[in-house]
């Protein structure tokens, strides 16, 4: 049996928080190996990146998720009960209850509602002058995602549900004032999403058919029980949420068209050129660094052994940037999706394997159509500049943003 290649600090939590995205990627470079351990929240932790890697850490047989999200990410960013830590029958129940969301129909019908979002409030952004694209987008998304799930928002809450939301988000790799900040926001906005599915099972709440809310607040389990509301609770915001996070893909798309200008012209009106680009947004600027699970029972892999319990992380970024998978992964180089047929295991930003079968992202396809009509805006819709500012993106910072936010100014319609 091989010796997994293994990390002697007593504990590299810290190591990873300050190191940041590349923290695997450094220490597969350092081994000359896409498997080591290491020590993370003082446990003994596998580390993996690549194709097979994915391959191996989305076979269901092999890993369980149960226990396999740290306390604190479930108290912030996940919640407790939801989808993400259910395996075999309920996990498959659970994720049709999404995927049964996720038709073509339902997709557009939300990314109307974000591009019309967008074209109510394109007369205040020309008056306004000066415009960060972070907070608009967030703010636009959250209406969106609402108006598209079937929960009511008014004006006068919308500002506040959106922070508790970013809070949620931006607290996923934090300690300190970010991760409390994330916790309030979870407590909030559960006892909000609570409240709404309460209300439309006491028939004080008429959630239109097929609606996120509608559907979670009915959606019976395999024993035929409804979901608890705290349950329900957490899935409601496992649809929101996480579509308010894809503001952050649309600042770096943003970024991504102002750093290479000639793809403003060649997304314009081609869709072929817009999807290109989009994959190559999501595969090389970063969002979430890691995939946890626990090994389910002991198994051996190309002469390694994996004991039962042991928490495996598999590295979402590094495999979006593995030069076995991706040449000159360093590279924004949106043709590389030219004719690309697909691979569930090398383009993993949203997870890897299948949508049904496993944890791979129920919101994936959502998240390229909402991209899609943000690219179409930016380019198509708007004019605007892009006065100096802080641009950096800081790998350390987990997640992380421009540090502007993205500033643009003078915005203007086109024609
Ligand atoms: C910014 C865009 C997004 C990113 C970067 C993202 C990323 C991810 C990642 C990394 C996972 C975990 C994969 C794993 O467990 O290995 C995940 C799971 C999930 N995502 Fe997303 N996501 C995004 C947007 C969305 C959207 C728009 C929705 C729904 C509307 C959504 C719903 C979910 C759900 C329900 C799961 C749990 C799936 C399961 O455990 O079976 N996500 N996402």
């Amino acid at each position: 049996m091989a010796t997994i290649p293994t990390d002697r600090s007593p504990d590299s939590t810290l190591t990873f928080l300050r190191t940041g995205y590349p923290f695997i990627g450094q220490r597969c470079e350092r081994y000359g190996s896409d498997i080591f351990q290491t020590r993370l929240l003082l446990e003994p932790t596998i580390c993996l990146r690549g194709r097979a890697a994915a391959e191996l850490f989305y076979d269901t047989e092999r890993f369980v998720r149960e226990n396999a999200m740290p306390t604190r990410g479930q108290r912030t960013l996940t919640g407790r009960g939801g989808v993400q830590g259910l395996d075999g029958d309920a996990h498959h129940d659970r994720k049709a209850m999404f995927m049964s969301l996720m038709t073509p129909a339902a997709v557009q019908r939300l990314g109307q509602l974000f591009t019309d979002e967008w074209q109510a409030r394109l007369p205040a952004w020309v008056l306004a002058g000066t415009v960060t694209l972070h907070p608009e987008i967030a703010s636009m998304l959250t209406r969106a995602v609402c108006a598209w799930a079937g929960v009511p928002l008014s004006d006068g809450e919308a500002d506040r549900r959106t922070a508790d939301l970013q809070a949620m988000i931006d607290s996923a790799g934090a300690v300190g004032p970010r991760h409390w900040r994330g916790r309030l926001g979870r407590k909030r906005s559960e006892s909000w999403a609570g409240d709404l599915v309460e209300r439309v099972r006491d028939g004080s709440l008429a959630a239109p058919e097929d609606t996120a809310l509608r559907v979670i607040a009915e959606h019976r389990d395999g024993t035929g029980r409804p979901l608890p509301r705290p349950i329900a609770a957490v899935e409601l915001l496992n649809v929101i949420r996480p579509t308010v996070a894809v503001a952050r893909f649309v600042v770096f798309a943003a970024l991504a068209l102002h750093d290479h200008p000639a793809w403003q012209q060649r997304v314009r009106g081609d869709d072929d050129a817009t999807e290109q680009f989009v994959q190559e947004v999501r595969r090389y600027y970063p969002f979430f660094p890691v995939s946890a699970a626990r090994v389910r029972r002991d198994f051996d892999w190309r002469g390694y052994h994996f004991p039962q319990g042991r928490r495996v992380l598999l590295d979402l970024y590094g495999t979006d940037h593995d030069p076995a998978l991706w040449p000159e992964p360093e590279r924004f180089r949106p043709e590389r999706f030219a004719g690309w047929r697909g691979d569930p295991f090398a383009l993993v930003p949203q997870g890897g394997g299948g949508h049904l079968t496993g944890h791979r992202c129920a919101g994936e396809w959502i998240t390229i159509e909402l991209m899609k009509r943000a690219v179409s805006v930016l380019t198509e819709v708007i004019r605007y500049d892009v006065p100096p500012q802080d641009l950096a993106v800081d790998l350390r910072r987990m997640p992380t943003l421009p540090a502007s936010g993205f500033v643009v100014t003078t915005v203007r319609r086109t024609g």
